[in-house]
């Protein structure tokens, strides 16, 4: 297979909190491998703005200390080290006041695309929109790249979109989650859109119900202040799962671009029903020996925020309704894996004398970290002994099928920041979207609230509270194993 490069167009890439954790852990590592590949033009610039009064020796020489620490393989090339460096420069910048923006301004290339990535809190994204605009730094044709956390609510989402809209135009704002930037996310597309295998299985006729499984085995420690006002809800539902949902369950854009893609995923978002405080399990993991308990990471000993959470859903359309999409996702589990899982009806009938099993197809897409797509068929067992039939997996693991090429693929940051430059918006959540997931998780969570509902404890490296199996077990169902 060929690997396709295409260089984009120069650019110059403010980023604000340019000397912060995910500049120095996967901006700026990200952007060196992309110009490792050629992707990244040699004239194109990456621009530190903070507030450290630093020069742009200084901000290179830090940057040569984040690739060294995070860059991975690409971190022994000493050379090409030196030469990404080249096209850093810094600007101490005060996002709250004046210090720094002619001198960004007389900086900041306009016959290059511009783009500026607000890696910082959000309390100052008005702040740096405000500036941007009245600096005359960005115009019409600039970038604007935002992190989550977009809200912890739909009044502050709304007023966030409200303030980004008041310089900028919907088409220049891309809001990162970099789910979507994830490979096999993408390959959810592909197989569901460039294949004519599932297309007609996908609906409620065919299919029993769908899993979506997102287990990490770190916790919150060292981050544990600002987890515990997020909690799992806010921090991986209400963006990362929610966008799985989408993906899996919308309907196909009648192509793919961005607007045609987010309307899609945003009707599924409008369908999900609310959902009954009885289809939610919330979880906080235990001490173990020497591994302190959530409420210790957090430290908050009566801390009711939730580290692990599982829920089912329904989606009031015509393809979905009566189809449960049960969803979880929390810190310390068993094992990292996340996997959607389509989980078709049984037959209903059997022809084979004795054969007594519910066979089910069963189609797991595994996107991290083993990428790949499994399909469960039934076949007869080899040997004799008549029709015994037994289930077996159809495997296709992407490093198994393509090779070396599977590995080969940039992180979801590198992609998402080429296609900001690229001036593509598909894989990133437009602001109707990220509103419209708030409205949906807002009652729970103020449910949670008004009820002062206290998370149910579990045992670090389980799957979970029991409850969680319960919400499977009890409809006569029951969640796929977590494993790698
Ligand atoms: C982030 C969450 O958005 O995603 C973290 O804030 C979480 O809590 C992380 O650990 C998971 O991302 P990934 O790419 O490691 O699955």
């Amino acid at each position: 297979m060929v690997s396709r490069v295409i260089p984009v167009d120069d650019f110059d890439l403010v980023i604000f909190g340019g000397t912060g954790d995910l500049a120095r852990r996967k901006i700026l590592p990200g952007l060196f491998r992309r110009f490792l590949s050629g992707q990244m033009p040699e004239t194109s610039r990456v621009i530190g703005a903070a507030r450290s009064e630093i020069d742009s020796d200084g901000y290179r020489q830090m940057i040569r200390e984040a690739i060294a620490e995070f860059g991975g393989a690409e971190a022994q090339d000493a050379d090409g080290i030196e030469q990404f460096v080249q096209q850093l420069h810094y600007i101490p910048v005060d996002a709250m006041g004046d210090d720094g923006w002619k001198e960004l301004h007389s900086l900041v290339r306009f016959d290059a695309i511009n783009a500026f990535y607000f890696s910082v809190a959000p309390s100052l994204f008005g702040a740096l929109a405000e500036r941007l605009h009245t600096y005359k730094i960005a115009d019409g044709d600039s970038r604007i790249v935002v992190e989550k956390p977009f809200g912890r609510d739909l009044a502050s989402a709304e007023a966030l979109n409200a303030t980004l809209a008041e310089h900028f135009d919907e088409s220049q704002v891309y809001r990162i989650d970099h789910y979507l930037g994830k490979e096999t996310v993408q390959n959810l597309m592909a197989v569901r859109f460039g294949n004519v295998l599932f297309e007609p299985l996908w609906n409620n006729h065919y299919v029993d119900h769908i899993q979506i499984t997102v287990a990490e085995t770190v916790g919150v420690g060292g981050r544990g202040a600002y987890y515990d006002k997020s909690g799992a809800m806010r921090d991986m539902v209400q963006n990362h799962l929610m966008q799985l949902l989408c993906l899996i369950a919308m309907e196909a854009p009648h192509q793919f671009d961005a607007d045609a893609v987010r309307d899609e995923k945003l009707k599924v978002i409008r369908a999900l029903q609310p959902v009954d405080p009885h289809h939610i399990v919330r979880g906080q993991y235990d001490a173990d020996g020497d591994h302190p308990s959530y409420r210790d990471d957090a430290e908050d000993p009566r801390s009711h925020t939730e580290s692990f959470v599982a829920m089912r859903c329904e989606i009031a359309n015509w393809r979905w309704a009566g189809v449960p999409f049960y969803m979880r996702t929390g810190k310390k589990l068993r094992a990292r894996t996340s996997e959607i899982v389509v989980v078709f009806k049984d037959l209903g009938h059997s022809i084979f004398p004795g054969d007594e099993k519910r066979h089910r197809n069963i189609l797991s897409i595994q996107l991290q970290p083993n990428e790949g797509i499994q399909l469960q068929v039934t076949i007869k067992e080899p040997g004799p002994g008549g029709m015994r039939l037994i289930d077996v997996p159809l495997d296709m693991t992407f490093a198994d099928a393509l090779g070396p090429d599977a590995d080969d693929s940039p992180d979801a940051y590198e992609r998402l920041i080429m296609d900001v430059i690229r001036g593509n918006q598909t894989l990133f959540m437009r602001g109707d979207e990220v509103e419209a997931a708030w409205a949906w998780t807002d009652p729970i969570i103020e449910g949670w609230q008004a009820r002062n509902d206290v998370p149910k404890h579990y045992e670090q490296g389980s799957s979970g509270p029991e409850d969680a199996m319960m919400l499977l077990h009890r409809e006569g169902r029951k969640w796929r194993e977590i494993r790698e």
